[in-house]
């Protein structure tokens, strides 16, 4: 059976980004599939080092997958920090993990890259093994639910691909003999076309470490605001436009339909159209699509013993199942 499977990091605001590129397809996946979605508070861990902060992002992100409609009577929702066997199949996936994988992993390089173009001669700089093993943490996310599918955006791509090649490693070792196990190689389940990552406001990735993000459930007033800033050129409004450069235009592609998209395209093209009337479009359809889910939002925020006990409960099941495949794992390895 497919078991899909998916996190977010609660590092602060949740954004459109994680919406269009995660939240949707996830949400789609559980009407059909065994779902098991989570917050990967480990994983925040590497950035955020604020108790409370952390705490709240933890209850935001499990509000967030709520408003925007998980049902948990469909889907496993759960915390990571409370299926401790994760960590322990990260132990073991480490011993089977070559080092120079690692240091071939995007969010490394890119740090070391950071550090080089600062003039910073120790390039590891800043770096701390949280950031260095996330890929192992990622991969034991994913094996001990035995999960087939991984929705993400583009971005995680190459953390799905370090996750088949880690069960690789460990079924060649264990994958067979009296006690031995296999792991389930996943799949990512990617929109890989090239408008799916969605810009931030700098035309960048839209990520909440670029500081160019809008927050999903901003309220309607600072919404508008957020997207009236977004710069634009001085182009004149009867003067012809390129949808295929504007921040606006390809964040307006994934809160409307295709006949809308394209003739939004013709308009821009064609002069007569303005980048604030482009702007106000994009308030309006985002506004449309999310305006119910931030009044859920808001009401689950205002009494969060609710989501305390969905979160609680989801961990409870999750927990269940991991620890059947971490027995196997035990003894597949030989400590048990
Ligand atoms: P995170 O928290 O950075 O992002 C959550 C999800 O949102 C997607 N995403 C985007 N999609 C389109 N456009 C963007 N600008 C954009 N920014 C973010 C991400 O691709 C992701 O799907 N490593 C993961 C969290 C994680 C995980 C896992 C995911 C931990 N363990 C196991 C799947 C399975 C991350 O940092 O996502």
């Amino acid at each position: 059976a497919n078991t899909y499977l998916t996190g977010i990091k609660p590092t602060g605001d949740f954004h459109l980004g994680n919406y269009v590129g995660a939240i949707k397809p996830a949400l789609a996946a559980a009407k059909v599939y065994d779902t098991y979605y989570f917050v990967a508070d480990y994983h925040a861990l590497n950035t955020v080092k604020d108790a409370d902060e952390l705490r709240h992002s933890i209850r935001s992100g499990a509000a967030t997958w709520l408003a925007c409609g998980l049902d948990p009577a469909e889907t496993v929702i759960y915390q990571q920090s409370k299926v401790p066997e994760t960590f322990e199949l990260t132990t073991v996936l480490t011993a089977l993990t070559p080092k120079g994988l690692m240091n071939r992993a995007h969010a490394y390089k890119a740090a070391r890259d950071r550090n080089n173009e600062a003039g910073i001669t120790d390039l590891d700089a800043g770096v701390n093994m949280g950031l260095f093993n996330y890929p192992i943490l990622m991969a034991a996310d994913i094996l001990i639910m035995e999960a087939t599918h991984v929705p993400v955006g583009r971005d995680q791509s190459q953390h799905i691909e370090y996750t088949a090649d880690i069960a690789g490693y460990f079924n060649n070792r264990y994958g067979q003999g009296g006690q031995g196990y296999t792991l389930p190689l996943p799949k990512g389940v990617i929109d890989d076309s090239e408008a799916s990552i969605l810009p931030g406001v700098d035309g960048r990735k839209m990520s909440k470490s670029y500081d160019n993000h809008i927050p999903l459930f901003l309220p309607e007033n600072k919404l508008k605001k957020a997207i009236r800033r977004i710069p634009t050129d001085s182009t004149p409004v009867e003067d012809p436009k390129d949808p295929d450069t504007s921040v606006p235009f390809q964040l307006l592609t994934h809160f409307v339909g295709p006949d809308t998209v394209a003739d939004v395209r013709k308009r821009l093209e064609r002069g007569g159209t303005g980048w604030g009337d482009l702007k106000n479009e994009l308030f309006e359809a985002v506004n449309a699509e999310l305006g119910p889910k931030r009044e859920r939002y808001e009401e689950l925020m205002a009494d969060p013993r609710q989501i305390d006990d969905i979160l609680e409960a989801g961990s409870v099941r999750a927990r269940e199942r991991a620890r059947a495949v971490l027995d196997r794992v035990r003894a597949a390895i030989g400590v048990a």
